[in-house]
């Protein structure tokens, strides 16, 4: 066989099968909430923003991400002074990890809490 066919069939294999390298693709985040969480944030300390929507511990991180095998990883960030600050829960804002007001959109009001983005 040439060594182009080889390729080509491992290439298939490699795309194909269940339970293969596919799962390791990311997948993308879930619609945890429809509003947003307010939160006191502490000055300095470092917080762990849910990207993938699957923790039960919104809008922080609970390492559902990592239990389920998303490729997602969650957003590391902290605030200079204590403050009060809305936290996406529907993971579609353009300002993570704060709420933009993208949850009021028809998109996310009319899907499904647990759907994907
Ligand atoms: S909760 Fe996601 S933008 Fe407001």
């Amino acid at each position: 066989m040439p060594k182009d066919s080889l390729w080509k069939t491992s290439s298939r294999e490699i795309t194909g099968g269940r339970g293969g390298p596919e799962c390791r693709l990311k997948q993308k985040p879930l619609i945890a909430q429809k509003t947003p969480i307010k939160v006191e944030l502490k000055g300095g300390k470092r917080y762990k923003w849910c990207v993938c929507g699957r923790s039960k511990n919104q809008p922080f991180c609970d390492g559902s991400h990592l239990f389920q095998g998303t490729g997602l990883f969650p957003l590391w960030f902290k605030v200079k002074e204590n403050r009060t600050v809305s936290l996406c829960t529907c993971k579609a804002t353009q300002k993570p990890p704060y709420c933009d007001g993208t949850h009021k959109s028809q998109k996310i009001q009319c899907a499904q809490v647990g759907s994907p983005l």
